[in-house]
């Protein structure tokens, strides 16, 4: 068969035939889309990465073509010779680039048959992800997620011509390496050649970066895989891209333009959108006090309306003990929702499955307030609740009692719930902006100790380092702890629709506040040796001050394409369990190779 396959060498792709190409032979090759036997005619749409064209083979003009036409079936491979015509009046198709045209089959030779198809390569049908996912090479034949590695290809390259045109240089850095803390668990690789020893794959490029900048490169980037063993979502993926860069001798101002240009030139080549720079900057506090979040979308209202105050002496105990032992109460207004008892009841669900204790609500009526609650307020606490509220007949405001971290997450995540369930966001919105003056780290009451925000190479603002000197010296650990809170970083975040799409800061570049920020970090001085000797090492010869950022590149895709998962950005991701079903990995391997690597599995 193969022999003949001179004359079938493809002439063009099947999606740029036009009437331009009417009366010319042409020569095509692709899948079989879809076959239509009309008795004496048989139409196949010819379907290849550029698009799809109606092949005829007609009994009366060339009887062996139209035999084997008549025995194709969905997803053959097939080449096809033939002649272009114009389609007879009232047979176009405008839907289709192709539409005005067809190919009267001279020749048809089949490349490859297929077995009948676990699913079908048109949209309409769905499929469950994991099937999906084990037959990703008849998903990717699908148009859209043809469309969404297509455009996630232009967005390498625009960004690629961006970074070089401002500037800067690509380098890439190890994957076997160290591991870098960026707040996940590590994925490890065993080391045969060092048994007992193991590289870690990097949760990020982060201090190459910065050694880079010590070497002088002043401008990095690089488009590059980053591995983190988390909890998945559909946000996030074990492996996933980032954009990074980092810059020497800048601010915080020179790194949010570089953002600023990059994203904007993004939107404007492959949305056609303007975006208004610069971008919007909130404080951390900001966003957590009006939505709850540190990535909030402000695409709707439902902002967080705070009560605490009022509550010091309520007659209502759950209220005044929240308050007695230092929480808060707050509350949103969901405007003429004129929610039911059960949709209530539902809301509450949503929240105790988040640990809250419940949720106290009131619901304004034309003449009444129906509550659980009321029965309990003093006239002036209704007055003041329903003023701060804005309430008007047809609201529901809804509570939330407790710490006040606990309460972020609860109305936070309400919120968001709420707009979802209720089609309160306004999707034709494109919302983005900055983040700004996160503090530098907190308290983890888990884990007992400090956590930075972002990570521990980040820079606190000048005028707070005193403060992390005198919080060195402080005892009391609840003056110790408000001390460290109120130092803030020099770090930004970017979020777009309520998604987090990058993030980075002005690093420390002195070995004595790297020191001491990993000291209140509780990290031991030999442990901070012994993990990032290097580093500190490398600050000790000449590090030029720097900063940087990084954008998750597989979000940015999902966003401006309106995907809801990162996965259909993905030519090959993992399940929400971190398995790719396609290749069945994670898997056993073979005893000799446990061997060799020195390991032994523990059942
Ligand atoms: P950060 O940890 O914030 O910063 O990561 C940068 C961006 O990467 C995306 N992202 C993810 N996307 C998909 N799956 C995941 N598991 C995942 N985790 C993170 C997010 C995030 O904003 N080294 C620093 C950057 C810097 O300081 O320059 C860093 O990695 O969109
Ligand atoms: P109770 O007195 O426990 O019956 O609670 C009265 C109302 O307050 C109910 O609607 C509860 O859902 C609500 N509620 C209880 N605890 C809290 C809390 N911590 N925050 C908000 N609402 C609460």
């Amino acid at each position: 068969m193969l022999e003949h396959f001179g004359q079938f060498k493809r002439s063009k792709y099947c999606g740029e035939v036009s009437l331009s190409d009417e009366g010319k032979e042409l020569s095509l090759a692709g899948w079989v889309h879809r076959v239509r036997d009309h008795g004496g005619v048989v139409f196949i749409d010819l379907r290849d990465r550029e698009g799809i064209l109606q092949v005829v083979a007609e009994q009366k003009t060339n009887p062996e073509a139209y035999e084997t036409a008549k025995k194709l079936k969905p997803e053959f491979v097939i080449g096809v010779v033939g002649k272009v015509r114009k389609r007879p009046p009232g047979t176009e198709n405008p839907k289709i680039k192709t539409g005005y045209v067809e190919l009267v089959a001279e020749k048809i030779l089949v490349f490859n048959t297929s077995e009948p198809l676990p699913f079908p390569v048109d949209e309409e049908t769905p499929v469950s992800e994991e099937t999906k996912l084990r037959y990703r090479y008849i998903d990717l034949r699908r148009e859209s997620m043809k469309q969404n590695l297509i455009f996630r290809h232009k967005l390498y390259q625009l960004t690629r011509k961006f970074f070089t045109d401002e500037g800067f240089i690509e380098i890439e850095t190890p994957f076997l390496t160290k591991s870098t803390p960026e707040g996940a668990r590590d994925f490890l690789v065993p080391s045969r050649l060092h048994p007992g020893k193991f590289y870690a794959l990097p949760q990020s490029p982060q201090l190459f970066k910065q050694i880079l900048m010590v070497s002088g490169f002043d401008k990095y980037f690089q488009i590059v895989k980053c591995f983190r063993d988390e909890d998945l979502r559909a946000d996030r993926q074990p492996e996933f891209t980032q954009i990074d860069y980092e810059m020497s001798f800048v601010t915080e101002e020179d790194v949010m333009g570089v953002a600023e240009r990059l994203i904007s030139l993004l939107f404007r080549e492959l949305l056609g959108i303007e975006l208004k720079t610069p971008f919007e900057r909130i404080s951390y506090r900001e966003a957590l006090e009006r939505y709850g979040t540190d990535k909030p979308d402000r695409r709707f209202g439902l902002e967080l309306v705070d009560l605490t105050d009022i509550f010091k002496e309520t007659e209502f105990k759950v209220f005044r003990a929240v308050v007695n032992q230092g929480g808060v109460v707050k509350a949103l207004n969901f405007p003429s929702s004129d929610l039911s008892r059960k949709e209530i009841d539902e809301l509450t669900r949503f929240v105790q499955s988040l640990g809250a204790k419940g949720l106290a609500w009131i619901k304004v009526e034309k003449d009444k307030l129906t509550s659980p609650i009321v029965k309990f307020f003093s006239e002036d606490e209704t007055k003041e609740i329903l003023k701060r509220t804005n309430a008007k007949p047809g609201d529901v405001i809804l509570f939330s009692a407790d710490k006040k971290e606990m309460v972020y997450k609860i109305l936070g995540n309400l919120r968001l719930h709420i707009a979802k369930k209720y089609n309160l966001i306004d999707t034709t919105k494109w919302d983005i902006f900055w983040v700004v003056d996160f503090p530098l780290m907190e308290w983890d009451e888990e884990e007992k100790r400090f956590v930075p925000l972002h990570h521990p190479f980040t820079m606190p603002k000048e005028e707070d380092i005193p403060k992390l000197l005198e919080a060195r010296e402080i005892n009391d650990f609840q003056k110790k702890k408000e001390l460290i809170h109120s130092v803030r970083a020099r770090a930004y975040d970017l979020v777009l629709n309520g998604e987090e799409i990058g993030g980075g800061s002005i690093r420390i570049h002195r070995t004595d506040i790297q020191e001491l920020v990993f000291e209140l970090l509780g990290i031991p001085k030999e442990e901070a040796r012994e993990k990032f000797g290097f580093l500190l090492d490398a600050l000790r010869f000449g590090a030029p001050p720097h900063g940087g950022l990084a954008f998750g590149l597989d979000r940015l895709v999902a966003l401006m394409r309106g995907l809801d998962s990162i996965r259909d950005t993905i030519a090959f991701p993992k399940t929400q369990r971190g398995i790719c079903p396609l290749t069945g990995a994670p898997d056993r391997v073979d005893e000799r190779q446990l061997k060799e690597l020195h390991i032994k599995v523990v059942e």
